[in-house]
């Protein structure tokens, strides 16, 4: 009898549990414990019993039964509480947030791109550098007033016997000797890297990238300096925008320009955001024979360009963006990067 009392309840749980809907507990609730259910039909038994099991019996009945009617009870609060819940498996999902790359690595990428279509290898070069790669190298010898134009941050380690001070690559300039001392001519040099400089208002942040274009071969002249930059003006700014070169001064070109590209609004007319028709993008020039020489090549045989941009400022620059604060790229401001 104890046992038979154990299976029925047992059994009756084990089908309240899977119930899916009211009518199916109010179901299990007659066949189990109504007037004609199982658990009846036990409690008619017990005067079958000898009189010494009777007590238990009875007292396992209820047992049972009120564990039954607490299962039921729970089930019906379990069901009630789903059915509020109202699961509509054919609605869409939730995307989850998707990012992008930032958009100095955009610009770092689509640069590249532009760039190795035509030949040029990107390389990298150290970012924490000696003086000598930097500055001495680059036709300015030690107290040249040249160098205060990079207003640089050194590093506070001993000094290299050769290559003098450490310091943070105020410009990828310093990738010119190294490529030299890593390969031969003919180079096509792409170098994009972090510069850094004491400098911080709406164009320039203390930390920001510049890519370095070096090309060195025989008879590498003016024209195709200014052919390499148009070509990448109209492939990064757009069809219709030009560039034009500046006369400048750096120490380590001779001739030396500043470049501009036509603006992407009047292109070239001249309007309010660009005054005479052109935004500056950077330096350029034919590569200093003195840079030549401290590389290793010779400047009889071999001749080349330089030119050194920010990407920033240059992506800064493309049509269609109008970005009015460079610190703004680095402020991890979700509401701004998300427009890109
Ligand atoms: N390194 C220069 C700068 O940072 C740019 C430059 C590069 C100029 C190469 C000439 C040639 O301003």
């Amino acid at each position: 009898m104890q046992e038979e009392i154990i299976n029925t309840k047992n059994e009756a749980l084990a089908q309240i549990m899977e119930a899916g809907s009211f009518q199916e507990l109010e179901d299990l609730r007659i066949s189990y414990l109504g007037r004609n259910g199982k658990f009846t039909t036990l409690i008619k038994k017990i005067k079958e019993l000898p009189s010494s099991r009777k007590k238990q019996a009875g007292i396992s009945i209820n047992e049972a039964k009120n564990t039954l009617l607490r299962a039921l009870a729970s089930q019906k609060n379990h069901l009630k509480a789903s059915a509020r819940v109202w699961f509509d498996p054919t609605v869409p999902g939730i995307l989850p947030q998707i990012g992008h790359l930032h958009l100095v690595t955009q610009a770092i990428e689509e640069i590249t791109r532009i760039f190795t279509q035509i030949g040029f290898v990107r390389v990298r070069y150290p970012e924490a550098e000696w003086d000598y790669y930097a500055f001495g190298g680059l036709n300015m010898p030690k107290e040249h007033p040249a160098r205060d134009e990079w207003e640089t941050f050194f590093v506070d380690v001993p000094h290299h016997p050769k290559f003098g001070q450490m310091v943070l690559t105020p410009h990828t300039s310093s990738g010119q000797i190294r490529e030299m001392e890593r390969t031969r001519p003919p180079i096509r040099m792409l170098n994009i890297a972090k510069c850094y400089r004491r400098q911080s208002d709406v164009s320039h942040y203390p930390m920001f990238h510049q890519f370095e274009g070096l090309v060195i071969d025989k008879n590498i002249s003016i024209a195709h300096l200014k052919g390499t930059l148009d070509y990448f003006a109209r492939n990064f700014f757009g069809p219709k925008r030009v560039t034009r070169l500046r006369p400048f001064h750096f120490q380590f070109t001779e001739p030396s320009f500043e470049v501009d590209v036509t603006c992407g609004v009047c292109l070239g007319k001249g309007c309010k955001l660009c005054k005479g028709g052109w935004l500056e993008l950077g330096g350029a020039g034919m590569v200093h024979p003195n840079v030549l020489k401290a590389g290793g090549v010779d400047p009889k045989v071999y001749s080349g360009f330089a030119f050194g941009w920010g990407v920033e400022r240059t992506y800064m620059m493309k049509s269609g963006l109008s970005i009015p604060d460079i610190r703004l790229l680095y402020s991890s401001d979700l509401r701004f990067l998300k427009q890109f």
